[in-house]
């Protein structure tokens, strides 16, 4: 196996995916077939759907919150959070996951672009809803500032992620130069732009690492090195110290 040698000026960008929960039990989204209860996840998961079927959306991310809630972190989530221990702010975790995993084993350098499954807001006024229930039933709640309705905070499709995400990976990269180690983990690299930052850390001359099971081949043609195999034993090999 490849070797990971990190020194005192090295910055390390992790993106990861569904392939990291994977161990956990934790479906992937192209293992779902992109289809839940017969329904698209585009439909499920987008304003659209929300529109057109607010129950239906709240069933899909209740039962996703259970499934959630009832698994544990993997030895990949421990992994990452161990080395954000080691390395401080010469760290910084990029999650696509929404299954809150990566918090449970420790991490707090970390941005999860693509929304949590257990926050809920105002499609309104954004403002964050207390809810810990796992399932809304009829009559749905609204928010009490404004009386919109209540939507989980999850980046679904055709929306945009939070632009301070965004700056805070760029300024990551830019910081880093040359000292950038970037590694894309259990992530199929078809969805923009977190499949994009392979290109940006490649552009400012950092190494590029992609660590999963069956990585595509179009993916992978743009990586330094790749590691085929589970995330939850590459890892802690990877970062052994
Ligand atoms: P995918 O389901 O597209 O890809 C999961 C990747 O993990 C695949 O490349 C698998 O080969 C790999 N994999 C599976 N098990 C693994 C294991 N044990 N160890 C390592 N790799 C493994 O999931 P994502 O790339 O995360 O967006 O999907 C990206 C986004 O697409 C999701 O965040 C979601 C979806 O649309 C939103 O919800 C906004």
């Amino acid at each position: 196996m490849d070797t990971l040698n990190l020194d005192e000026q090295s910055r390390v960008l992790v993106l990861t995916g569904a392939g990291v929960s994977a161990e956990s039990g934790v479906p992937t989204f192209r293992g779902m077939n992109g289809l839940w209860e017969g329904n698209r996840v585009e439909d499920v998961a987008s304003p659209t759907g929300f529109q057109a079927d607010a129950q239906l959306v709240w069933r899909f991310y209740s039962l996703r919150r259970e499934a959630a809630a009832r698994v544990r972190p993997n030895s990949g989530h421990v992994a990452l959070a161990q080395l954000e221990q080691r390395l401080g702010e010469r760290f910084l975790l990029a999650t696509q996951n929404v299954d809150g995993l990566h918090a449970r084993a420790g991490s707090r350098r970390m941005l999860a672009i693509h929304g949590e499954l257990f926050q809920s807001r105002c499609e309104r006024c954004n403002v964050p809803f207390a809810d810990s229930q796992t399932y809304f039933a009829p009559p749905m709640p609204r928010c009490e500032k404004c009386q919109g309705a209540i939507r989980p905070h999850i980046v679904w499709f055709g929306e945009t992620l939070d632009p301070s995400h965004l700056e805070q990976v760029d300024a990551f990269i830019e910081a880093a130069g040359e000292h950038l180690v970037f590694l894309a983990v259990g992530t199929s690299g078809l969805v923009y732009p977190a499949a994009g930052m392979v290109d940006a850390a490649r552009d400012v001359g950092g190494a590029t690492w992609l660590i999963d099971a069956a990585p595509s081949d179009d993916y992978a043609a743009r990586f330094d090195h790749v590691l085929r195999g589970k995330s939850g034993e590459i890892l802690p090999a990877l970062f052994g110290r």
